[in-house]
């Protein structure tokens, strides 16, 4: 119900927004960044995870979506003027807007790798995948689009070139179309397929019998490299920072997205209920269909080298699964499956990424929302290729995920806690929550949202700052 200067568009249905956020939560975060991270820290990183999860996680989650559709409801969809209608402070808006410059880098990199995923899964229906002898350098030159022999001057249908063109191309349209007749109406479609793949992913996994040559290396065995824990870990703040970082990377929580998104629902629209349901979505897709699926069949064909090879996300999807698939009875056609199914986990994020600035052009720029995308359109193709351009090795791309993810989403989620829970005040904001809550709110939020949920993050980089001294 904007009535503002920000923009008229609306959900079509509950059904939809809450497939489009959970869209935009479930993606290689989960399926890969999230396994990766808990086979390092192997047993010990669901600890801070849960906590994580239950003390941060879930509150912002609900702030985020009862701040926008209140920010929705005074004419505001951008997290910007969303700051500016909670405080009339002039300076609000500049912590706005790094919020929303956060998302736009990451999409730069993230349609990179959703580019990948649709690359390899096109190899593995086409047969390419076989008598691969070596993933590590196959991966590396595949990426390698600076490589001596540039595949950039390649057949372009051989080329990862003509993946990232179809990616971008892809984004583009949906975005374009605009919030229900693009994400809303993709998100309807792949959500569902999305869900089918990973069940029966997981089905494959939990019926392999171990290798041969390492009969012990059961499921179950492998399991406890997510679920036996390691107490001794947990005195690294390293580990909080990184379960945190991960909580909100993968619930898209800490840079705006939700807000916006939640900015566009009608006025008495449940928050309560669909914000739960989305977060419970997500963190189901990513503990239970990705975790009881990479893990163990990591470790089944791996064996213990699971913990350092899966250390990056990039490593994992793109060097070590690849054997994995080799291995398995059935592989590459569950390659392809794998593979198609992270490419459409990864264009139902993207789609979110673009629509925290596109808010912003159409209310405080007054550009229309086709003329915003475009320009947007221009800006990501460039940024992009930067980012293809210096970006060939996986080092840097950890390196940039460390930065972005781990350190600076925190810290934004920090900023709309204190925004929310100080500024505008937790009753006003508990006010908006439970108006058409379909289930009650518990109080005790307030005072986690207010309190315990910026203290635990303060307490993560205090204790971060005090053991790099
Ligand atoms: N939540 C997505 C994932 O888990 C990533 C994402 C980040 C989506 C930022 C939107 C914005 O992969």
């Amino acid at each position: 119900m904007a009535n503002g200067p920000g923009s008229s568009e609306n959900w079509g249905t509950r059904a939809g927004v809450i497939l489009a956020v959970t869209g935009s939560a479930v993606g290689l975060g989960n399926f890969l960044r999230f396994p990766g991270l808990a086979a390092e820290w192997g047993g010990a990183f669901m600890i801070p995870y849960v906590l994580a999860f239950l003390l941060l996680g879930l509150p912002v989650v609900w702030v985020e979506w009862s701040a926008g559709r209140w920010g929705g409801r005074q004419g505001y969809n951008s997290i910007i003027g969303i700051f500016f209608a909670m405080s009339k402070s002039r300076l609000a808006p500049y912590l706005g807007t790094i919020g929303m410059l956060i998302p736009v880098m990451i999409y730069m990199f993230y349609v990179y790798v959703a580019s990948w995923c649709l690359g390899y899964a096109w190899m593995y229906a086409t047969g390419q995948m076989r008598g691969v002898d070596n993933y590590a350098t196959f991966a590396l030159d595949y990426i390698g689009y600076t490589q001596d022999n540039g595949w950039v001057f390649m057949n372009p249908f051989e080329s990862p070139l003509i993946f990232l063109v179809i990616t971008f191309v892809l984004n583009f349209i949906l975005i374009y179309r605009g919030v229900t007749r693009g994400i809303e109406l993709f998100c309807k479609y792949a959500m569902p397929v999305l869900a089918v793949i990973a069940l029966i992913m997981l089905g494959r996994v939990l019926t392999l019998s171990p290798p041969e040559d390492a009969p012990e290396r059961t499921v179950l065995a492998g399991l406890g490299y997510m679920w036996n824990p390691d107490f001794a870990a947990l005195a690294n703040p390293m580990i909080w920072l990184q379960a945190a970082g991960q909580v909100f990377f993968s619930l898209s929580i800490g840079f705006a997205i939700i807000i916006t998104y939640a900015s566009y629902m009608r006025k008495d629209d449940d928050v309560a209920l669909s914000g739960l349901t989305a977060a419970s979505g997500n963190g189901f897709t990513e503990v239970v269909l990705a975790g009881l699926t990479i893990i163990p069949v990591g470790f089944m064909f791996m064996g213990d080298a699971i913990s350092e090879r899966l250390g990056s996300s990039f490593q994992l999807g793109f060097m070590a699964l690849p054997n994995v698939f080799d291995q398995m009875p059935g592989g590459q056609f569950f390659g392809f499956l794998f593979f198609f199914l992270l490419f459409l986990a990864a264009v139902t994020s993207t789609l979110s990424m673009l629509q925290p600035p596109i808010a912003f052009l159409e209310e405080g720029l007054g550009v229309g929302r086709k003329a915003a995308v475009t320009l947007l359109g221009f800006v990501t193709v460039i940024g992009c290729g930067f980012v293809v351009y210096f970006m060939s090795g996986a080092v840097a791309m950890d390196t940039i995920e460390f930065w972005a993810v781990d350190m600076a989403i925190p810290l934004l989620a920090l900023v709309i806690l204190l925004m929310y829970g100080w500024v505008l005040g937790v009753d006003k904001g508990f006010d908006e929550l439970r108006r058409g809550a379909e289930i009650p709110v518990p109080g005790f939020v307030m005072v986690l949202i207010k309190y315990v949920s910026p203290t635990f993050l303060v307490a993560i980089f205090a204790g971060l700052v005090y053991t790099s001294l």
